[in-house]
């Protein structure tokens, strides 16, 4: 049995049916959802939907290392992107080039991802340049939340031109795909049409290249924050709700563990 080729960046980029993709933190889930799926990212959203944080300011790259080499292991096919944390590359250059470096090497991803547009483009720049790939993140970037003003829709008004500066400058810069993230339908769209990489919509546009979900909001299992572009295609946490209540009842009762589950167990 030979294992079906992993995607790369370039891959990717040459699919010519909408690029899928969700986000996954764990080896288990990575394993149920790799099958499915042409790029897996390893999202730093983990620190709110895996650790309970209110935003993704606190994780940092030990924990984005340790989940990257969880999905890594869980996963044949799939493109890993691994997200650069908050406060690890935006200095400079060089210090995204050490972070990174140390993600792709320690976990053997294909690519990682970072937010920001025309002040990321040198950054991205030097990257690309180095032998990593990178996916640049437009639009809402959820680790600049407190400048922001919060987790909202972007690119109303003056906003549209600045983002598709954004786009322009990241794919300049050499970013092999663009993730776009809860912005104005027409704005992603002209991105999508006036950019020539790869676009990965989250919130944004049917006309990208493609979309991704939090994994887990797509299953049904994470709804303290449940943003208008997430669509459940599953109810997990009603499932696991169910069998945590039955599994509790039969310890209760003494119904659990049955002779099945028992070694030696005197029958009757
Ligand atoms: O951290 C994350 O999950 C992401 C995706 C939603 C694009 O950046
Ligand atoms: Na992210």
């Amino acid at each position: 049995h030979v294992a079906a080729k992993r995607h790369t960046p370039r891959s990717l980029a040459a699919l010519e049916t909408p690029v899928v993709a969700l986000t996954a933190y764990t080896t288990p889930m990575a394993k149920l959802l790799d099958p499915h799926c042409d790029l897996l990212l390893v999202g730093d959203s983990l620190g709110m939907v895996v650790y309970g944080m209110d935003s993704t300011l606190g994780v940092s790259t030990d924990m984005m290392i340790a989940h990257g080499q969880a999905v890594v292991r869980g996963s044949q096919q799939a493109c890993v992107a691994i997200d650069l944390p908050f406060g690890t590359y935006q200095q400079s250059p060089q210090q995204a080039f050490q972070t990174s470096a140390g993600i792709m090497a320690r976990t053997g991803a294909g690519c990682v991802k970072l937010e920001g547009g025309v002040e990321m483009a040198e950054t991205i720049h030097f990257l690309t340049q180095r032998g990593i790939p990178v996916i640049g993140h437009i639009g809402l970037k959820p680790q600049a939340v407190h400048t922001h003003g919060g987790f909202r829709t972007v690119g109303r008004g003056d906003e549209a031109e600045q983002i598709m500066q954004d786009a322009q400058a990241v794919a300049e810069a050499g970013a092999f795909a663009i993730v776009i993230e809860s912005t104005m339908e027409p704005v992603a769209r002209a991105i999508s049409e006036a950019v020539p990489v790869l676009t990965i919509g989250i919130g944004a546009s049917p006309a990208c290249g493609g979309q991704v979900l939090v994994g887990e909001d797509m299953l049904g299992l994470f709804s303290d924050f449940t943003p208008r572009f997430v669509k459940r295609f599953g109810n997990l946490g009603a499932e696991v709700d169910k069998a945590a209540a039955a599994y509790a009842k039969a310890v209760r009762s003494r119904e659990f563990p049955g002779p099945e589950q028992c070694v030696g167990m005197p029958k009757g």
